[in-house]
């Protein structure tokens, strides 16, 4: 497969971190048996992996500019171009030695998402997708599922966790949801629920409370895939409003209809007998 220069950039700062976090879970699960637990080493290998992605790409692109979520912004001279990196997504799972987590590597062109890698070191599952050049899963052509009755789809979401977010908002959305498909499910990784949704294995998506590098790679996978991905509103203020959703166009229509009328429901005012 022949991808552009800049994908092979991501490809090998991807493969490079990913490498490091599969040798880190073998630690990972070690640690589990002890009562401290893994935590302030799965924090070093999380540091680790982001250093990595940024070394490789600085040094194929010393100008552009760098949002990671470890290391936050580093301003490049190039102030048209921006890598969005989050270099373990899926951080509950890789502490629970649980193999599903992913590095997540975007870049942004004038604002807009251009290409995105996501790699699943644990199982080798390399997702990529460049705008007006389609998606890929280990080098294979994805597409998003065809499936159009509600009642047949699987659907992706995040949970509120640890006392945050809107926990009455999220119920509301579940219920909806629950009512209307097949199967929900919570896998803790955005960036692989978005490539999910682009290989069709979930027929769509949606969560709150994200931050950018949980979604750039993700949202230029389905794109290409030939999905519809939005905020909760079916607009494009995916970033500013921290939410997605994402699905072939009817399971995208239907959810962000779905999930309009459970906020509807969720701020209406209690009635009175
Ligand atoms: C998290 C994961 C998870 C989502 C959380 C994110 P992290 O990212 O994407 O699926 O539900 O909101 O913060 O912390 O593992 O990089
Ligand atoms: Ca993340
Ligand atoms: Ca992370």
């Amino acid at each position: 497969m022949l991808h552009s220069a800049v994908i092979n950039v991501m490809i090998k700062a991807a493969h490079r971190a990913g490498r490091s976090l599969k040798r880190d879970l073998g630690e990972v699960e070690q640690l589990q048996v002890s009562v401290k637990g893994p935590g302030n080493f799965v924090t070093a290998a999380d540091r680790r992996a982001e250093e990595i992605v940024y070394e490789e790409l600085a040094k194929a692109r010393p100008a552009y500019g760098f949002l990671g979520e470890e290391g936050g912004i580093r301003e490049g001279t190039d102030k048209t171009h921006r890598w969005i990196v989050d270099p373990l997504d899926g951080t509950t799972n890789f502490l629970h030695g649980i193999p599903h987590f992913a590095v997540s590597i975007a870049l942004e062109r004038d604002g807009a998402i251009v290409a995105g890698v996501t790699f699943n070191p644990a199982n080798d599952e390399l997702f990529v997708a460049e705008r007006g050049k389609g998606a890929f899963l280990n080098d294979q052509r994805i597409r998003v599922a065809g499936r159009r009755r509600l009642g047949d789809a699987i659907v992706g979401c995040g949970l509120p966790h640890y006392g945050r977010g809107d926990l009455k908002a999220s119920r509301n959305e579940i219920a909806a949801a629950q009512q209307n498909f097949a199967g929900l499910r919570r896998y803790g990784s955005a960036t692989l629920d978005l490539a999910w949704v682009a290989a069709g294995r979930l027929d769509a998506y949606w969560e709150r409370d994200l931050s950018p590098w949980d979604m750039a790679a993700g949202i230029v996978l389905v794109r290409e895939a030939g999905g519809f991905v939005s905020d909760m509103d079916g607009g494009e203020a995916i970033f500013a409003k921290a939410q997605v959703v994402a699905g072939n166009e009817t399971m995208h229509r239907e959810l962000v209809r779905l999930l309009r009328e459970a906020g509807r429901e969720a701020t209406a005012p209690a009635a009175t007998a």
